[in-house]
């Protein structure tokens, strides 16, 4: 191994490691190259339970895979029932605190419970298999309970992360054609309700599919209920019943639609579906995760998002796991309020983002430092790529030199880790997600599929099918084989920038798309640019990701306006507050620039790479009220284009 800085498995974690030691990792990775029917196969019969066995592993008609066919299965029975029958009963499946400082211990037993009653409520209202169902809530158990009811009957959920505006949801309760909507009146962010039952009312305000909301009462407060349509949750209380048995589905049943950012105005709704998913994200919860069933193991993120869905509810569920909640913000009521959650609770596995870590660093090392992080065995990172200064924080001062910590690469689409250690047995070297999970061919190659060898950057491209890969874009197929296979045919294009060194180690670089990555989210810039054309004042806008010291990328707008506007430190503002509106507050612009014309090239299109130069360079004034004259630029970008 070369002679960079790289740590190698603590042996005592190394001991006691499901996969101990790099030749274990590599006898795992190689059964899965040579035989991957085979492995999946075997796998899917020993870690998932099944109400019929399947007669297929792989059927792949690229871009098409089905996994398992002829099998009948059920995520929430594998998340729940199953461990009932297998000694789990009585352990604590979600330890949740609230921002207020409220707590549950919930076992799995009680959980169960909670899923099954609320399950015969929507069976009730007459909600069944191939519905969809949208849920905006805060993070709360109810939320999972939430989830786990629609896969228990075979509704399709769709979680829309509570800082959506009502214009963001209310697109997304259209396309997925929704008829049920899951909420709570308001959820706690730094000491204020966040209003989620008033974003409803205001999405569905034409809204035409809709025929039921269910609302958790969470905050108190005032809420508006449009009678007929409109429910409390424990006003549906009579209509419970502890009968309700999880729905045998289809290996392929669509299990939940995701929303994430493409590279146009429009959302993608990404499809996962339920046996391949669930073994996927079950497996990497052991590979990657190290996970026992003594371990106490907490992810931070939001449900809203891909790894609050894999890495909060069916990875760890389904895997028997003590896993936390916790509802709030992590600077409140002070900034050690997630140190004092990993001693009171005693969590060993701890995985979050660089971006939190980043605005933690910035905070003191006194906050950390006043809490017993002892308990702490395993560090985990995810979202974007982790700077050696952020990496080196989180080892010595949160891990105290002793904890590995775990880099996962993976996205929305690819449903679970694609690319991360198994840390007993992989060395790590900070930044780099390292090796490959067993199964997933990765390569980084040229634009003609190429491997680009060592060292050289590349597009980072998966070339077989997984079993938690997307299986679609709901709805829109066409755009599914546009986005991920139609460069490089039958080889999936993950749309980021790596490379590859001389150990096989993967470094991953970043997006080679109009995507941006802000905190650990994705955002693309046609999203922000026509949420800026439909203000009146606007012309023409065009959005660039510049690099941030915390949050990764910020957005930056430039924005050219209509005849009879001028820019002003006001309209700056408006416009800020405007994309806050119509996306959600994450995506408020850093910077509104204002410029008379943009770079173009002469077919028309803007030169964002131009813009993006310039923000990273900074050779443009950031001065917001200043008018900025790109004209030269358009120039010059129409004479590069002529040489073209
Ligand atoms: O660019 C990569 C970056 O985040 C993108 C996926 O974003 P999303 O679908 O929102 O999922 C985020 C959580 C899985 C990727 O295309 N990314 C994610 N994890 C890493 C990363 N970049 C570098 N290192 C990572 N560990």
């Amino acid at each position: 191994m070369s002679n960079e800085h790289v740590f190698a498995p603590p042996a005592a974690f190394a001991a006691q490691a499901h996969v101990n030691g790099i030749d274990a990792y590599r006898k795992l990775y190689d059964q899965a190259a040579t035989a991957p029917d085979q492995f999946w196969g075997d796998l899917a019969r020993k870690e998932l339970s099944w109400f019929q066995p399947f007669d297929t592993v792989l059927d792949w008609q690229p871009p098409f895979a089905k996994w398992f066919s002829g099998g009948k299965i059920n995520a929430s029975y594998n998340c729940l029932d199953r461990h009932l029958n297998e000694g789990r009963a009585d352990k604590v499946a979600i330890a949740f605190e609230g921002e207020p400082g409220d707590e549950r211990q919930i076992t799995y037993r009680e959980l169960h419970r909670l899923v099954v009653r609320f399950a015969s409520i929507l069976k009730a209202r007459g909600h069944q298999a191939g519905d969809r169902a949208i849920i905006y809530m805060p993070m709360i158990p109810e939320a999972v309970v939430a989830m786990l009811a629609c896969a228990r009957l075979g509704i399709t959920h769709s979680v829309v992360f509570g800082g959506f505006s009502a214009e963001a949801l209310k697109a997304r309760v259209e396309d997925l054609g929704a008829q049920l909507v899951l909420t709570a009146d308001g959820g706690w962010r730094r000491g204020k309700k966040i209003a989620l039952k008033a974003t409803v009312n205001e999405a569905l305000e034409d809204c035409t599919t809709v025929r039921d909301v269910i609302v958790y009462h969470r905050t108190g407060g005032e809420v508006n209920m449009i009678e007929g349509r409109d429910h409390w949750w424990h006003e549906l209380e009579h209509l419970a019943s502890d009968d309700c048995p999880a729905v045998p589905l289809d290996s392929e049943h669509p299990l939940f639609v995701l929303y994430t950012s493409g590279t146009t105005g429009k959302p993608k709704g990404i499809l996962h579906t339920t046996a391949g998913y669930l073994l996927h994200t079950t497996m990497t919860m052991k590979w990657v995760f190290d996970l026992k069933q003594s371990d106490v193991y907490w992810c931070t993120a939001d449900i809203g998002w891909v790894t609050g869905h894999s890495y909060i509810v069916y990875g760890p569920l389904s895997a028997g796991a003590t896993s936390v909640l916790y509802e709030g913000a992590p600077d409140f009521p002070q900034y050690d309020r997630w140190w004092s959650l990993i001693a009171k609770y005693k969590v060993n596995t701890f995985y979050t983002s660089p971006t939190a870590i980043r605005a933690l660093i910035k905070q003191g090392d006194h906050w950390p430092k006043a809490h017993d992080l002892s308990s702490l065995r395993l560090l985990g990172s995810v979202g974007e790529p982790i700077n050696p200064a952020a990496w080196n924080w989180y080892h010595h001062v949160i891990g105290a030199d002793r904890c590995p910590i775990v880099d996962t690469w993976w996205q929305t689409e690819t449903g679970g880790i694609l690319i991360a250690p198994m840390p007993g047995a992989v060395p790590l070297k900070p930044g780099s997600g390292t090796l490959p999970m067993p199964g997933i061919i990765a390569e980084v190659v040229d634009v003609h599929g190429k491997p680009v060898g060592e060292n050289r950057e590349g597009f980072l491209v998966i070339k077989r099918p997984w079993p938690g890969m997307l299986r679609t874009l709901w709805g829109d197929p066409e755009r599914y084989q546009e986005a991920y296979w139609s460069r490089l045919p039958g080889i999936y294009f993950t749309g980021d920038a790596a490379r590859r060194d001389q150990d096989g180690y993967f470094w991953v670089l970043g997006r080679v798309d109009d995507v941006m990555n802000v905190s650990g989210h994705r955002l693309s810039t046609m999203e922000v640019e026509s949420a800026l054309v439909h203000h009146p004042a606007v012309a023409e806008a065009a959005v660039v990701g510049k690099p941030h010291e915390i949050t990764g990328q910020a957005v930056v707008c430039f924005v050219s306006l209509k005849a009879g506007h001028w820019n002003h430190e006001e309209l700056g503002k408006e416009l800020r507050a405007w994309v806050a509106k119509e996306i959600g507050s994450f995506a408020r612009p850093e910077e509104i620039r204002f410029t008379e014309s943009l770079p173009k090239t002469r077919s028309g299109k803007i030169m964002r790479r131009l813009l993006r130069e310039l923000v990273t360079s900074n050779t443009v004034s950031g001065d917001v009220t200043t008018l900025e004259d790109l004209g030269v630029l358009t120039r010059l970008a129409a004479q590069n284009d002529d040489e073209a």
